[in-house]
């Protein structure tokens, strides 16, 4: 009985439309990747787009003047190249293969072949484990250190935080009601096996700071840790419903006392910093929480049931803020989709089934959001945004958004949310059919969304935080996202300019901290035999052919963190009646004739777009220059390489301020003004907690900004709390629950605080969502993307415009 209960659950909630606290990157590239080979998805894929083939003569030269030359230079690569080719056929016809890597720079694959029948109810498996200590170069069978037992998949390979050498695989025992894990503390060397006494539906989730504490919930809903690597459990709380580590060994969790954990909107989230000793309730009626920086983030139901709200911590849930986000009704939800310690970028959905809403980026103490972008895509129903964090230029993020027209459009900012715009047309490549006007041809990017679409993309936008302002992705030119099939693009200055790369779809990986790119191209139908390699940022491309007998090509495995020198090549031969995995591992060490040295750097100023503008290059208070490999060297960086930076600071203008809660920016205007509205009424919207916070001078620096000296914004303390008269919110009462530990008062503050919220409705709905609080200096964006789309509406007409929409969707929210 309990497991067909334990069915239908899995199955609502995974029907369910909103599912708060998203994690938007989570189709990034990590440690693992899965591989799975099928015939039909090959001949699916196949019919589709046909790639262009590369230009025979094996060489793709830059025909702008600026780097002809290095194309050349490269010769008689082959032979050593072939000599550092190594192949791994795998005796094993399993469907799918996972691969893991172990600790850094130790160079310890783990690589689990699945096959599996699902029958009814019940599954047959079988799972094979290799290791490899050579990056992949060879591999050893080690199916016996689990025993022949069947490995569950979806939990995939748990490998311990750090470098701390741990894993573990969760087995299926079918017969027993538990499971056995295998625990390895020696990088996969060996494996204990132990017995669970629960059958757990979460991977095992370490600790980040202390990976001997693991900790899992069971398919009955208990919470269940161990503080010894997995060998003994201890069951430390019933009814939870999900589960997260924090920082400082505090575990976080969602539980609902009366049973059900699809009574979303019932849930109450508690901690504990004793794992398992002593619990506290930090908030109840939460629909979801999520982590994010030093943020957590609880949505919490009203009073009324019909809508939740966000609420902010930064001291672990002692104290908590009503965050300025408007609230979301059933059918909405809510979306972190990177944070730092600094800030948080937070999508909110729109009523109706829209598929887009709008991002808020938040400001230091995650209760002031600014309105950054709206008409963000971000379907509900797969949970798809093309979100992407630059990670190879400070402060660069690439989105989608939904055109008036329907059309879907990738925008960039280079400040953090402040503004987005979208990306340059490449010079070398052409607007294509959905170009209508052709001032507007820009480049459009395929990211989560395309490949939800099962449009021919194989990968993801690619950057490296250690491979400065390299960014490769698969794009379009024209007026907005297109069908047809992609081309490879790659910008070297953190997406400001781009060139098309590559032709077709493609696989790619960067290596050598950007020193070599690596690309195969996607021709599912056909098998491949060659592999592409730039020294130059993608520019030149040269062509390797790796074998002789050509491999069904299902992925590239290169180590995480872009270091290494070693990529393999995963894929499939077909023999006489049956398929076998290969793995073909280049070592591209032997391309290189020498390290690289002084010479080989430059200085490059980051996101310097003018250079006689004295504030060129600064960003959030501070520009920066740094040493970038020269495209003409040929040359190692080596895995020690690490960045030089020179920050100096930049004098502060009023843009690196943000309006503080109660301010807001009159048009053309710079200054925060103090918002009228707030004069002689009662504001239920306050900030709370403590009472310093109620002090503002209407300005504050915008999270991250590291300006000096020049404009600072007058200093005029304003002390809010006097405005902030509500009976509801009594700072005092905060500070008495704070200090005083006992659950019970917190609880009663939080429905306190509920009931002032539901109260408040009217008024945020007035102030925030309606009301000018928004209009901030990151409102401007919002002219810039709207004004591409409509031509010739005064800026002011279209603000004030989607204002008021946005208005009337608050307000049906509100009777509803
Ligand atoms: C391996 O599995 C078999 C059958 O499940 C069992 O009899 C045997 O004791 C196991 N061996 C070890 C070392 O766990
Ligand atoms: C991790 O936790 C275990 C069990 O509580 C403890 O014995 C060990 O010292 C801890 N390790 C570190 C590095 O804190
Ligand atoms: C649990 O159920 C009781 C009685 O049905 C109810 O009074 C209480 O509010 C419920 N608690 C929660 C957290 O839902
Ligand atoms: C984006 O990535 C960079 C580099 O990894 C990181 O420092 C930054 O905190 C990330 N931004 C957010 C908002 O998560
Ligand atoms: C690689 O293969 C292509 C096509 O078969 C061939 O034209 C080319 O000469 C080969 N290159 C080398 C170096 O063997
Ligand atoms: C490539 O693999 C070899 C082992 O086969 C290893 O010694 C070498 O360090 C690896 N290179 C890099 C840059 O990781
Ligand atoms: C803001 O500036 C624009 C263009 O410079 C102008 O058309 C508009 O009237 C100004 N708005 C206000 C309120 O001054």
């Amino acid at each position: 009985m309990k497991t067909v209960c334990w069915c239908v659950t899995v199955l609502l909630s995974s029907v369910a439309l909103c599912v708060d606290f998203e994690d938007g990157g989570r189709l990034a590239r990590g440690a693992q990747a899965t591989f799975v080979r099928s015939h039909t998805w090959r001949n699916a894929l196949g019919s589709k787009g046909s790639p262009l083939p590369l230009t025979g003569h094996g060489k793709v030269k830059r025909s702008e003047g600026s780097a002809g030359d290095s194309c050349g230079s490269l010769q008689g690569y082959e032979s050593r190249l072939k000599d550092n080719t190594h192949t791994y056929a795998f005796n094993d016809l399993s469907g799918s293969v996972s691969l893991a890597w172990v600790g850094d720079g130790t160079g310890v694959l783990l690589v689990l072949t699945t096959f599996q029948v699902p029958f009814f109810m019940i599954r047959f498996g079988q799972s094979k484990l290799y290791r490899s200590e050579d990056y992949g170069k060879s591999f050893q069978d080690v199916t016996d250190l689990i025993n022949n037992t069947f490995i569950q998949t979806e939990f995939g390979i748990a490998i311990g935080p750090e470098n701390s050498g741990k894993v573990i695989l969760t087995g299926d025992v079918s017969e027993g009601k538990g499971a056995r894990i295998f625990r390895s503390l020696d990088f996969g060397k060996s494996f204990i096996p132990s017995d669970l006494p629960f059958q757990p539906i979460m991977q095992i989730a370490y600790n980040p700071e202390n990976s001997s504490i693991l900790t899992s919930i069971s398919i009955t809903y208990d919470l269940w840790l161990s503080t010894d690597f997995g060998h003994s459990w201890k069951k430390i709380h019933d009814t939870v419903c999900l589960v997260k580590w924090g920082s400082a060994d505090t575990l976080f969790f969602t539980s609902n006392p009366n049973g059900s954990c699809s009574d979303k909107g019932m849930l109450e989230l508690r901690k504990t910093s004793d794992f398992g000793q002593s619990f506290k309730t930090i908030g109840s009626r939460i629909y979801s929480f999520g982590l994010g920086g030093r943020f957590i983030f609880a949505s919490v139901m009203s009073a009324t049931g019909s809508t939740r709200m966000i609420h902010v911590s930064v001291n672990k849930g002692e104290v908590w803020n009503m965050a300025q986000l408007p609230t979301v009704g059933h059918e909405q939800f809510y979306s972190i989709l990177a944070a730092n310690d600094d800030m948080v970028f937070m999508h909110v959905d729109e009523p109706g089934d829209s598929g887009m809403g709008t991002i808020y980026v938040s400001d230091d103490r995650g209760i002031v959001f600014s309105k950054s972008l709206e008409r963000h895509l971000y379907t509900s129903t797969g949970g798809d945004t093309d979100f992407t964090n630059v990670t190879s230029l400070r402060g660069v993020y690439m989105t989608s958004v939904l055109a008036q027209d329907g059309s879907v459009q990738t925008v960039v900012t280079f400040d953090q949310g402040g503004k987005w715009r979208p990306l340059q047309k490449p010079w070398n490549g052409e607007c294509d059919s959905t170009t209508g006007d052709p001032d507007r041809c820009s480049l459009h990017i395929h990211a989560s969304y395309s490949t939800s679409m099962m449009l021919n993309v194989p990968m993801l936008p690619l950057t490296e935080p250690n491979a400065v302002g390299l960014v490769l992705a698969h794009g379009s030119v024209g007026n907005a996202v297109s069908v047809l099939s992609p081309d490879v693009f790659v910008s070297d200055d953190g997406g400001y300019t781009w060139s098309r790369a590559l032709k077709g779809p493609h696989h790619y990986s960067i290596l050598d901290s950007g020193g070599l790119l690596v690309a195969v191209e996607h021709t599912p139908a056909q098998p491949i035999y060659q592999i592409k390699f730039s020294t130059d940022e993608g520019q030149c491309w040269h062509v390797f052919n790796f074998t002789d007998e050509p491999i069904y090509f299902t992925g590239l495995a290169s180590e995480p963190g872009a270091r290494s020198m070693n990529v393999s090549l995963w894929g499939y031969r077909e023999s006489m009646l049956s398929q076998y995995w290969v793995s073909v591992t280049i070592d591209f060490k032997q391309l290189f004739s020498r390290d690289c040295g002084e010479e080989d750097y430059v200085q490059w100023l980051a996101h310097s777009d003018d250079t006689s503008d004295p504030a060129d290059g600064c960003l959030l208070g501070y520009k920066e220059k740094l040493l970038r490999l020269r495209k003409d060297s040929v040359c190692w960086n080596g895995r020690d390489y690490i960045i030089t930076k020179q920050p100096t600071p930049c004098p502060c203008t009023l843009d690196d301020f943000q309006c503080d809660f109660g301010f807001y920016r009159a048009e053309n205007s710079s200054e925060c003004v103090e918002q009228p509205d707030l004069k002689g009424h009662t504001l239920e919207f306050c900030l709370h907690g403590r009472k310093e916070q109620l002090q503002t001078s209407g300005y504050r620096k915008i999270p991250g900004d590291r300006c000096e000296g020049g404009t600072m914004p007058e200093r005029r303390v304003i002390d809010l709390s006097k405005k902030c008269v509500s009976n509801l919110l009594r700072p005092e009462l905060l500070s008495e629950a704070h200090s005083g530990s006992s659950a019970p008062v917190i609880a009663v503050v939080i429905i306190v605080l509920l009931i002032g919220a539901v109260a408040g409705v009217l008024l945020i709905k007035k102030y925030v969502c309606g009301g000018r609080f928004l209009v901030h200096r990151y409102s401007e964006m919002q002219r810039h993307v709207e004004a591409n789309g409509i031509e010739g509406v005064d800026d002011l007409d279209v603000t004030e415009a989607g204002k008021t929409h946005y208005n009337d969707d608050s307000d049906e929210d509100l009777l509803a």
